[in-house]
């Protein structure tokens, strides 16, 4: 059957051989012109006076931009807050904030002209920092969020041991390999097409037709792929379409906006910084009492996706391991940074890093594997009173102790662990060091609207099916899963499914692709649209040919009428000339879920998905480089929809995360001004960073316990965090300066200066 086999990704050939069709490979329609930024150089100011004559003379200018020019709102904020102009008008709240538009006939044009702009600021005074925001007031963009349950103060004071301290945890760019871009094609009265490399169709609709001043009905907007999206195309597209189109309808000629890799680095969100205060309460045997922790937050100027991002921090600060007694904080803060965004994982990476920061510091202090600690902490038995989530949710498909024992065992962790000690123990400059982490990662959208999916199927006359559905392709396999699930569904071939462009036109109202919920919702709502046309089918058979309609079974490439075979396409001709309907439009929406974050009690998941990973570094303690020698990952992603998408999605997932925890870092200066905005002095893991060994495998006897799609697990984002086990292995490493008793401390990135100051600190103890 075509669902659960290797198919490759439908567009793997194409990707590879370059004929893959972007939106800036599309034909430009006649008279297309093209649109650059232009933006603040200083992080905090009042705009006394702009002057844009110079732009508006310079060669191939069409017309220039600004906040006033916008003809509805001056406001793309996704969160409803109203704090994120299109563009600035009368203040700029960080360095490189978009404050005017240049439209010219060519893109070169347009950035020439962009540079020419007089601008007179008053500066303000900015903190661009977590601490910094902390010491001027602690300004929040968003409402904060508590988890607690049971009595953290209590249970830490009267716990048998106790300590603190804090994780300081940095962001990370998306680098997509596409930058954003719009292609706006001005249409009859109010009407406009945007072509739009976005996550959220739905959301970028909505924006410009705010912004325009139109109602939705006359946006359509569309996408057939992303070379990359990674939550960074979730709300940021909006901007540049939203540009695009304001122009393309001022100016009555299409409007391309493609910024570059450093305007896209500077002018769009990333991944979140976060400083997390933590206290932990444990006995001699390393099982936690109690734990209290707050989860500080670089959020940037507006609110944009920092509330559930920060939420979602909290939702996995427990990661597989049940807290007696917590309480969880957010702090949401305000900066003068770009505002920050969804990135894989949805700030869960941050939230289980700092977790596994505590098992850690637990480990250290009683000189144990930080291993032993974890089993000594893994959630109980469904049922028991050790279930229960910080949320209140308890945890009742708990398969992490399996997982670890496989991978413990398959990896031979016990064996390299203490060939590792031995190998320190005579080794001066290189030393080694392994971890063995965990991964538990809810899935659902934890704002519960969200987890509804529409799909548009049609069979044409000749059996051929057209599949359309409210997903985003953004080189996942989204596209390629649901045309398995429908080839299934009517058993026919992958090839007989022709897979469309996401348009608004077709599907309304549809969800982000995000949350790593887009097969489960979309997968689901194609297969509804399957199930309504096939009931149809087998009741004009069941009429047709007088028989019951148990009687009647699509069969490989046939439908069976009783003892007849009769092939597809010759029974869809029938089908039609009796005048069944041949279309139809599915829905989900995910069950049992429900939340309610003002008392931070609920049951947000669906379901939860699992994995883990062993990983060995070696490093070298004089200079503080070091290399990932082997890795080795068991991860579940329930009865595989496709193995194949899987694998590549569990591999490259790890090596994003391994880029986030090491050596990607983002660096502003005193200035406010982002610094690392190209790959020159942002690194991202090259192919000579992978892994030297590096052993991947799905856990094949798992199987969603909920009736999901196939009954398989999300993956998208839960494999990101595996890479936590190359920031212990490099933090045992480290640790084996001062004989595994004191912990590191390292913080994330991990760079080779870090490790060299962790190494560092520990020789001068
Ligand atoms: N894989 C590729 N190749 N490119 C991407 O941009 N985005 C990730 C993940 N895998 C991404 C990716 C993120 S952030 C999410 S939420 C999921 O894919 C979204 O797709 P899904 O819900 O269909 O898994
Ligand atoms: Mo993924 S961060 O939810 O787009």
């Amino acid at each position: 059957a075509p669902m659960h086999a290797p198919l490759r990704h439908d567009s793997a050939h194409k990707h590879v051989a370059g004929t893959a069709d972007y939106i800036d490979d599309m034909p430009e329609p006649e008279g297309t012109l093209h649109a650059a930024l232009g933006m603040s150089d200083r992080a905090h100011a009042e705009i006394v006076s702009m002057d844009l004559s110079a732009v508006r003379a310079a060669p191939g200018v069409v017309w220039v931009m600004t906040g006033a020019d916008v003809p509805g709102v001056n406001d793309i904020s996704p969160s409803g807050r109203h704090d994120e102009p299109v563009l600035a008008e009368g203040k700029v709240e960080f360095h490189g904030q978009p404050v005017f538009a240049v439209i010219a006939n060519t893109r070169e044009a347009a950035r020439r002209a962009a540079r020419l702009a007089k601008i007179e600021y008053r500066e303000l005074p900015h903190w661009t920092d977590v601490t910094d925001t902390l010491a001027h007031g602690a300004q929040l963009v968003t409402d904060p969020l508590t988890l607690s349950r049971g009595d953290a103060d209590t249970a830490l004071a009267n716990a048998p041991r106790r300590l603190g301290g804090q994780m300081r945890i940095g962001g990370q760019d998306h680098f997509y390999l596409e930058s954003h871009i719009a292609l706006a094609i001005p249409g009859e009265d109010d009407e406009v097409t945007v072509w739009s490399s976005t996550q959220h169709p739905s959301e970028v609709q909505h924006m410009v037709g705010h912004a325009l001043g139109v109602p939705s009905n006359a946006v359509t907007v569309q996408v057939r792929r992303m070379g990359g999206g990674f939550g960074g195309k979730e709300t940021q597209s909006n901007q540049f379409a939203a540009i695009a189109a304001i122009a393309a309808k001022r100016l009555k000629r299409p409007v391309k906006f493609r910024p570059d890799r450093d305007e896209d680095m500077t002018a769009t969100g990333k991944r979140h910084d976060f400083l997390v205060s933590y206290e932990a309460g444990f006995d001699d045997d390393g099982r936690i009492h109690a734990v209290k922790a707050n989860y500080a937050a670089r959020c940037g100027f507006s609110s944009d996706l920092s509330g559930p991002v920060t939420d979602r921090a909290l939702f996995h600060a427990d990661n597989a391991y049940f807290y007696p007694h917590v309480q969880l904080t957010s702090q949401p803060l305000k900066t003068h940074t770009v505002s920050n965004t969804a990135f894989r994982g949805f700030g869960g990476p941050q939230g289980m890093v700092g977790g596994e920061r505590i098992i850690e510091e637990i480990a250290y202090a009683l000189g144990k594997d930080p291993l032993a600690i974890r089993k000594a902490n893994f959630y109980g038995e469904a049922g028991s009173a050790r279930s229960l989530t910080p949320y209140h949710q308890p945890v009742e498909d708990n398969i992490v102790g399996r997982i670890v024992d496989e991978l413990e065992r398959s990896s031979d962790y016990q064996a390299r662990r203490a060939a590792i000690l031995d190998f320190n123990a005579k080794s001066r400059v290189i030393r080694k060091g392994i971890a063995l982490t965990p991964v538990k990662f809810g899935i659902s959208f934890t704002a519960t609207w969200y987890n509804q999916a529409g799909a548009l199927v049609h069979v044409y006359q000749d059996g051929s099916i057209h599949l359309n559905h409210g997903g985003t392709e953004m080189g996942q396999g989204l596209f390629t899963k649901v045309a398995q699930v429908l080839a299934d569904a009517f058993q026919v071939d992958i090839t007989q499914v022709k897979i469309t462009a996401t348009t608004t036109a077709k599907v309304p109202n549809t969800s982000a692709t995000a949350a790593s919920s887009g097969s489960d919702l979309n997968g689901m709502a194609a297969f509804d649209a399957a199930r309504q046309i096939k009931e149809r089918l087998v009741a004009f058979a069941a009429e047709k040919w007088n028989l019951p309609p148990e009687e009647i079974a699509f069969v490989p490439h046939h439908v069976r009428v009783g003892e007849t075979l009769i092939p597809f396409a010759d029974f869809i001709r029938q089908a039609y000339l009796a005048r069944v309907q041949l279309s139809a439009a599915g829905f989900y929406k995910t069950p049992k879920i429900h939340w309610d974050r003002a008392k931070g009690i609920g049951s947000p998941f669906y379901y939860f998905a699992y994995g883990a990973a062993v990983s060995e570094v070696s490093i070298d303690t004089l200079t503080g480089e070091y290399q990932v020698d082997r890795v080795d990952i068991l991860h579940d992603v329930g009865r595989s929809l496709n193995p194949a998408i899987d694998m590549g999605q569990v591999e490259g997932a790890f090596v994003q995360g391994m880029g986030w925890l090491t050596t990607e870092e983002l660096w502003w200066d005193d200035k406010g001004r982002l610094r690392t905005h190209a790959p020159s002095t942002y690194k991202i893991p090259l192919a000579s960073d992978r892994p030297k060994i590096f052993n991947v495998q799905l856990a094949e006897w798992s199987e969603n316990a909920e009736q999901t799609i196939g009954r398989s697990k999300a993956v998208g984002e839960p494999p990101f965090m595996l890479a936590i086990s190359v920031l212990e292995a490099l933090s045992m490493a480290v640790a084996s300066i001062a004989d595994y008793r004191h912990c590191p401390r390292l913080d994330a990135p991990a760079t080779p200066e870090r490790v060299l100051m962790a190494v560092e600190r520990l020789k001068h103890l």
